[in-house]
């Protein structure tokens, strides 16, 4: 966590700062972008307080809204989520995040959600939306942790035993959440997709083939590809690939070490003119 937030204008593809989704969407340039910093993996401990608030501390005034794609401590235990929960106290933005598989691994999910949740600066959404206006402008986010499943070619099966059934159908339950928010904030002139999973195996070049199916699955990618969001993003694979696309939607792992920073800010347009999803 040593280097400082940079932004990124436009996004590497292009497609959403100055273009449109399918052509339905116009940008208003004249309208100042709404900053999304972005981090995943930050993976908070308690020795590391220091470190971690001073980087948070840094991001003040740099961006509008911030978004933490999972794996928000490095154990789940409620103290470390209560050094994020200092991280971001009156950091003068809306933070959102999303759980990661390192923040269940202690099993004390609702004594976490809490400990970070103290103090109201920090909304934890699991298979939830919520929407905030800043710059004007009505942002849209559903945040869904996703889980493995797999790509073609190493697919986990719908098929046996019941407990690996009840992965495939865990899985399931976050298609369908993500499915849900992304109707619900449809109307949103800007609309993110918060994961902590990949949807794409294409943000996980430079992992090991091997571990695919535990790195997110393809699943996740009928949703976002059903109703274009402007920005899907995510973390988990550490040693995978910054961008991607699904379809024309821009994909972004944003894990730390991927980043090689603490924060990448994007400059996201007003999509005041967006037509119904
Ligand atoms: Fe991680
Ligand atoms: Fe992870």
């Amino acid at each position: 966590m040593e280097q400082q937030a940079t932004a990124e204008r436009p996004l590497a593809d292009g497609r959403a700062v100055t273009s449109s989704a399918g052509g339905r969407l116009r940008s208003r340039e004249d309208e100042p972008p709404v900053r999304v910093a972005a981090a995943g993996d930050v993976h908070c401990r308690v020795d590391h307080r220091d470190a971690i608030v001073a980087s948070f501390a840094a991001l003040r005034d740099q961006a509008d809204l911030l978004l933490l794609a999972g794996d928000l401590t490095t154990t789940g235990e409620p103290e470390e989520g209560a050094v994020l929960a200092e991280a971001c106290r009156d950091l003068g933005m809306p933070v959102f995040a999303v759980l990661g598989n390192h923040d269940w691994h202690a099993n004390r999910r609702d004594e976490l959600v809490e400990a970070i949740e103290v103090g109201g600066d920090v909304v934890v959404l699991d298979r939830a939306h919520r929407t905030c206006e800043t710059t004007g402008v009505e942002v849209g986010v559903v945040g869904v942790k996703g889980f493995v499943g797999g790509f073609p070619g190493s697919h986990l099966p719908d098929f046996g035993e019941p407990l690996l059934r009840e992965v495939y159908a865990e899985t399931s339950r976050d298609v369908e959440a993500l499915e849900r928010g992304l109707r619900e904030i449809a109307l949103c002139p800007v609309r993110i997709v918060l994961l902590h999973y990949a949807p794409t195996d294409a943000t996980l070049a430079g992992e090991a083939p091997g571990i695919q199916a535990f790195l997110g699955t393809d699943r996740l990618a009928a949703p976002i590809a059903e109703h274009e969001p402007t920005l899907v993003l995510h973390g988990h694979a550490h040693a995978g690939t910054f961008a991607a696309q699904i379809g024309t939607v821009p994909v972004r792992n944003v894990s730390i070490h991927v980043l090689g920073r603490d924060f990448h800010v994007f400059e996201l347009p007003d999509h005041a003119a967006a037509a119904i999803h």
